[in-house]
């Protein structure tokens, strides 16, 4: 069974239709609610991330649950990646330096692999002695870590270099630094083009904004 080009064609345009019909009344009905929020920078992360059960670098179980009464700094990637990753976790650092302890809450890095075959627990804590010890380093059955991948949207792919199945591979992923919220909710992402300084600002932010919930602001 074949689809005609022009049965492809209709079907995207109609879906492109409902998408604009959907934005359109999304935002009619948001209008309002942004007059007086304009520091949010709504990107869709409200769907983002969700629960998980995984095991730290020191085999003990580790779920959404365990960081609820602080904020995280989520990071996926693969001890194996030869420069992004070890940049960008040292760029949580950073990150984690410049939003200082003014703030009534704990701010917890956290990393978690994208490739739990060579990412045993064993493998997170050789890795882990090379950087900053606040960090949780997060592994779990493939199963697991493609669920909490896929709650993130992050996006991987292992690259295949040749034909022999040496162990030697390197795994393509997408890089974001993900900001959760003592309630668990994702609230923020921030990207590899982003400064250490924007990012702890938006943080410092949030974190304001979070301590303001409840108190009538
Ligand atoms: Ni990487």
């Amino acid at each position: 069974m074949k689809m005609s080009r022009l049965d492809l064609l209709l079907s995207g345009s109609s879906i492109v239709i409902c998408a604009i019909v959907l934005y359109t009344v999304q935002n009619m009905k948001k209008g309002k609610e942004k007059e007086n929020n304009d520091e949010d920078k709504t990107i869709g992360k409200a769907d983002l991330g969700g629960p998980f059960a995984l095991i730290n670098q020191d085999g003990v179980p580790v779920t959404d649950a365990t960081f609820r009464d602080q904020f995280v700094l989520l990071y996926f990637g693969f001890t194996f990646c030869p420069d992004i990753c070890p940049n960008e976790i040292n760029k949580v650092t950073e990150v984690m330096n410049e939003i200082g302890d003014q703030n009534s809450f704990d701010t917890k890095p956290v990393f978690v692999t994208i490739d739990p075959n060579r990412d045993t627990i064993g493998q997170l804590k050789y890795y882990s002695q090379d950087f900053d010890p606040r960090f949780t380093w997060l592994t779990g059955p493939s199963s697991q870590i493609q669920e909490i991948a896929k709650s993130y949207r992050v996006f991987t792919g292992k690259v295949d270099e040749g034909e022999e199945d040496d162990g030697d591979y390197l795994v393509d992923h997408s890089s974001f630094m993900y900001l959760i919220d003592p309630s668990g909710e994702c609230i923020d992402f921030y990207g590899k083009s982003q400064h250490v300084e924007d990012i702890a600002r938006s943080i410092n932010r949030h974190m304001r904004k979070y301590s303001g919930k409840g108190k009538g602001t």
